[in-house]
């Protein structure tokens, strides 16, 4: 080993995390924030800033810290979050910042850890969640119209934005009152939409943003996805009493082509979507184009300008005609109506984003000229209870993010971003000092950008945007080799640091099971005995029979079907309607000599319909205002026709949500009849809202004895519309907790009284699904998906917080003759970590701020590149399963040797890695000998983590 290498490696076992130094009580000196048209401006000092999306209601305040902590070492500067109207006043004028809800706490652990928040007010959000947000009542105070120049809107907005804005500033959480918040969002993604009201429209837009600016907040506001986002409001309260405007910004999956609407606001990428975006509705396509038009000149700005414009016809409650929908189609390829679908749904694929890919459009964003970036979702987590957005949304809320659903790392998501981070953040003073970029061209569809200070300070970007080849280039004499789609990060205007297309971050391989691999270690030795073996939560468990119909005394019965959600007003997913007819001999004659059923048809329904006849399930359907027709059986006399109507998430995107509603639209008939079509639908409707079992809160820890509970024998015939419960123990250790509802139909569940969310085991389409998934080229939606022909959700989440050690109380609400006695319990465990990288990978991004590489000593051609393998917290590294340096093939849990191989590679990796929590090997002859000359080597290397035993506990690393 050379003399400077192993200086390197010493230190860089030192320098294994970079500390900053942590401020408490008043978490920052107070600063001022203001932009210019390069960027943030913070405390004086231009900012390239990456942001991390964490919405603090899909996890629980206990894992607040831990996913804080991991976004702030995987590189963010900035946590972004929604705030979420609908939790902060669930009852008009009743605030609430309990819980989930608590925002302040979630803010005061963003700013105690150092990062900034950027927090969107809205308080329309979207976010996929129930209503876009907006509390349901919103829609009952008379004469609304959501979103647009109508005062009773406007007062209830503007009350809640306020409320919001004053609770920051007493809680002093502003940045000029040494708070975390940067930046508020004011509206979300209203140029979508805003052609929808016309003149109302615009005006609603530009009060929307005067009235953020007057709140006085003090910081920058922006606004989503607003070309006409105006200029010059003075803010008459704003501290410094300097002008704020709001800025326009971007999202999308790329975002380096956006200009915002005037050349004095900084380019601001508010959401990049790294994971979940499914059906892709076309606006989000247009956004894709907009890039390839400016890569690759494929679509004029007029033709991309008239699609976005006729996306919006594809707003919901408003049916797209034929033509509109064959536009559609060919667009999105997915035959839909009407509506536009935007997240994963029951019965869905699952859908994935390489993050080469997502590596290269950050890339590409800061190379461009961007400079503040937020990943949507950094942390996607679980909606939990019913606040999945819809139609139809699924519980888990994971993203396919670099943080998964329960707080584990997504590697090597995680790993690589962190990598692409460290890179930008050595740009920074290079790309703050300099006002525009140089650009240069290098080749046909290569580029790159030059950042240059006053002093020497020297950055670029070189980017290869050609989909298929590996491309050579001349940069500033030197040579330089591109893989297809990727940018390579220069941060000296020399060396490369990171290339997006490289990935040296180790894979996670995660097992969800109910051997409880923590048992070996850590308290609560009664437990020890729970997990192994025994998959089933419970064999014991009690139900209760939901009736069908009416079951209290708060039914009632009008003429005419009414609108599910006036009604219900969103107190439960379920409302009955309920209404009785007469059948004569002479129809059931008819209908024998004819051999022919009547049927029921409704012209119009969301999201679901149970049809039940005199008691009888018959029949369901779910889909998005859809057509329904059943065939019924009557007998002679009679027959009672029972619908259940449900909804399973509230619209939460488009123009005129509070009009869209749920339940039924249009007629109920039933035809067949001998005498023409009965017409039910001013027929006289008997309502009854929610379930029994809702009322009697048959969920709740203190409801014990209550109501009719009988035990369940093991060979009883699975049932519809039961209650279960029972009580389990928690698995041991700390690693994540789900439960296997894949034995279950659709429903929900609680554990301990608190909603663990909606399930449903829909299976996805058996196609469309890739064996592999290329990173090359743009990502849509439909490129690397999973899952296909099962269902889109069989894990729920249950966070630790809610769990206690034994005896926590599992109740479930099941429509459609699920098993309970097959749901188990299991924790989610990375069992797996692989790496693979070449002997010309980039060294370690710390080499360059090692001291004696700025004065020459060291250069980076001597850096050798090194290999991380890292278990979770609390687990080791067991066993070395394979490894290689030579040629080895394949990809984690396949890698097979090539015909080049060192003998020792095994050995090697074993003493440095076996019983540590972590380890790092060069990547190099030095260690591993030469086994074959002249040929470019890689190391791949495949270890098993096992937990930690005390034997090993509070070793660290070498
Ligand atoms: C050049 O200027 C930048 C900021 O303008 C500063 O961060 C950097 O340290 C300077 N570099 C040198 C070599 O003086
Ligand atoms: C339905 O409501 C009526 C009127 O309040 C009441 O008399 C009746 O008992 C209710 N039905 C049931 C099944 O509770
Ligand atoms: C809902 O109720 C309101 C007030 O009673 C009524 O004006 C409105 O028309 C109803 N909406 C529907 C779709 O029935
Ligand atoms: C049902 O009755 C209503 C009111 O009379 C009428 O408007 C509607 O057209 C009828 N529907 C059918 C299918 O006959």
């Amino acid at each position: 080993m050379q003399n400077g290498t192993r200086i390197w490696l010493q230190w860089l076992a030192m320098a294994l995390t970079v500390t900053f130094s942590m401020v408490t009580g008043q978490y920052f000196k107070p600063f001022n924030v203001s932009y210019d048209h390069r960027a943030l401006i913070i405390d004086g000092q231009r900012r390239m800033l990456v942001s991390a999306g964490i919405h603090y209601p899909r996890a629980t305040p206990e894992m607040w810290p831990d996913l804080i902590a991991k976004s702030k070492e995987g590189g963010a500067d900035v946590i972004e979050t929604y705030v979420f109207w609908s939790g902060h006043e669930p009852v008009k004028g009743q605030y609430s910042f309990e819980g989930r809800y608590d925002l302040v706490k979630f803010v005061k652990l963003v700013g105690s850890s150092g990062l900034y928040l950027h927090l969107r007010i809205g308080p329309y959000v979207c976010a996929e969640w129930n209503f876009g947000g907006f509390p349901v009542w919103l829609r009952d105070i008379p004469g609304i119209v959501f979103r647009t120049d109508n005062e009773p809107f406007k007062e209830e907005m503007q009350r809640f934005v306020k409320k919001i804005v004053d609770v920051m500033r007493e809680e002093s959480l502003f940045s000029w009152q040494g708070g975390p918040i940067i930046m508020l969002q004011i509206e979300n993604e209203y140029g979508n939409i805003e052609d929808s009201y016309g003149q109302k429209g615009k005006d609603y837009m530009n009060w929307a943003a005067n009235m953020a600016v007057g709140l006085g907040a003090g910081v920058p506001w922006v606004m989503c996805r607003q070309t006409d986002a105006p200029e010059n409001i003075v803010s008459s309260y704003s501290i410094d009493l300097h002008s704020l405007d709001a800025i326009d910004a971007c999202n999308g999956y790329y975002c380096d082509g956006y200009t915002p609407n005037s050349k004095k606001k900084p380019v601001i990428w508010t959401e990049n979507w790294d994971g979940c975006q499914v059906e892709t509705s076309a606006v989000e396509k247009y956004g894709r184009f907009m890039v390839q038009e400016e890569c690759s000149g494929a679509e004029d700005k007029q033709s991309v300008r008239e699609k976005q414009r006729k996306s919006v016809i594809f707003a919901p409650g408003k049916e797209a005609d034929e033509t509109e929908v064959g536009v559609w189609n060919k667009m999105v390829g997915t035959p839909q109506k009407s509506a536009v679908l935007l997240y994963t749904s029951w019965g869905g694929r699952l859908p994935h984003r390489p993050v080469e890919d997502l590596a290269f459009a950050v890339a590409r964003f800061y190379q461009r000229g961007g400079s503040f970036q937020n990943y949507y979702m950094f942390f996607g987590g679980t909606n939990f209870g019913r606040t999945s957005g819809g139609p139809n949304y699924i519980t888990s809320y994971d993203y396919d993010a670099p943080i998964d659903e329960y707080g584990l790392l997504h590697q090597p998501k995680w790993g690589h971003l962190k990598d692409l981070h460290a890179a930008l953040k050595l740009c920074e003073p290079a790309l703050v000092a300099a006002d525009s970029a140089q650009y240069i061209k290098l080749g046909p569809r290569q580029e790159a950008h030059v950042y240059r200070g006053n002093n020497s300070t020297c950055s670029a970007f070189l980017a290869n945007i050609d989909e298929h080849k590996e491309s050579s280039v001349q940069f500033l004499g030197q040579a330089y080799t591109l893989p297809p789609w990727s940018v390579s990060i220069l941060p000296d205007c020399r060396n490369t640091a990171f290339n997006t297309a490289k990935v040296g971050a180790q894979t996670s391989i995660k097992v969800v099971d109910f051997e409880s691999t923590s048992s070996a270690k850590i308290s609560a030795p009664e437990h020890l005995m729970i997990q192994k073996g025994v998959p089933l939560v419970s064999e014991s468990w009690m139900s209760f029979k939901e009736p069908i119909g009416v079951w209290g005394d708060d039914n009632f019965t009008v003429q005419g079907i009414l609108e599910h959600l006036n009604v219900t007003k969103d107190q439960s997913d379920y409302l009955w309607y309920i209404t009785r007819i007469y059948v004569s001999d002479e129809e059931i004659a008819f209908w024998k000599e004819n051999a022919i059923s009547p049927s029921l048809t409704i012209d119009s329904m969301r999201d679901l319909v149970h049809i039940f006849i005199n008691g009888q399930l018959i029949g369901s359907a779910w889909g998005d205002w859809i057509k329904v027709a059943q065939q019924v059986q009557f007998k002679q006399g009679y027959n009672d026709v029972m619908l259940l109507s449900e909804t399973v998430g509230l619209q939460n995107y488009g123009a005129f949500l509070e009009k869209d509603g749920a339940g039924f639209k249009g007629q109920i008939t039933l035809t067949g009849f001998k005498n023409g079509d009965v017409n039910l639908t001013y027929s006289p409707w008997t309502y009854q809202v929610g379930l029994k079992g809702e009322f009697l809160k048959l969920y709740a820890v203190d409801n014990n004895g209550s109501s009719d509970w009988t035990n369940l024998a093991q060979n009883e015939v699975p049932s519809t519309f039961s209650w279960y419960k029972t009580y389990f123990d928690s698995p041991g250790g700390k690693d994540p907790v789900v439960l296997d509802m894949s034995s279950m139909g659709k429903g929900q569940a609680w554990v301990n009284g608190h909603h663990i969310g909606r399930y449903w085991t829909l299976v996805a389409p058996k196609d469309g699904c890739q064996e592999t998934c290329d990173y090359r080229g743009s990502y849509d939606s439909e490129k690397c998906n999973t899952n296909c022909g099962k269902p889109t959700q069989i894990w729920y989440h249950v966070p630790r917080s809610w769990l206690q050690p034994s005896d926590n109380l599992l109740v479930l609400f099941e429509e459609t003759g699920g098993n309970p006695l097959e749901i188990s319990v299991k924790t989610v465990t990375v069992e797996t970590v692989c790496a693979h990288m070449s002997e010309y990978h980039n060294p370690p991004l710390q080499m360059w701020s090692h001291p004696n590489y700025f004065n020459g000593e060291l250069s980076a051609s001597e850096m050798k590149p090194v290999m991380q393998l890292q278990c979770e917290d609390g687990y080791t590294i067991a066993s070395i399963e394979f490894a290689s340096y030579g040629t080895p093939q394949g990809s984690c849990q396949a890698f097979s040797m090539g015909k080049c191989h060192a003998p020792n590679s095994a050995s090697i990796l074993s003493k440095a890695c076996e019983g540590r929590n972590s380890c790092k090997i060069e990547v190099s002859n030095s260690v591993f000998g030469d086994p074959c000359p002249r040929t470019v080597k890689t190391l791949a290397v495949e270890a098993r983590c096992k937990p930690s035993s005390s034997l090993y506990a509070g070793v660290s690393d070498i």
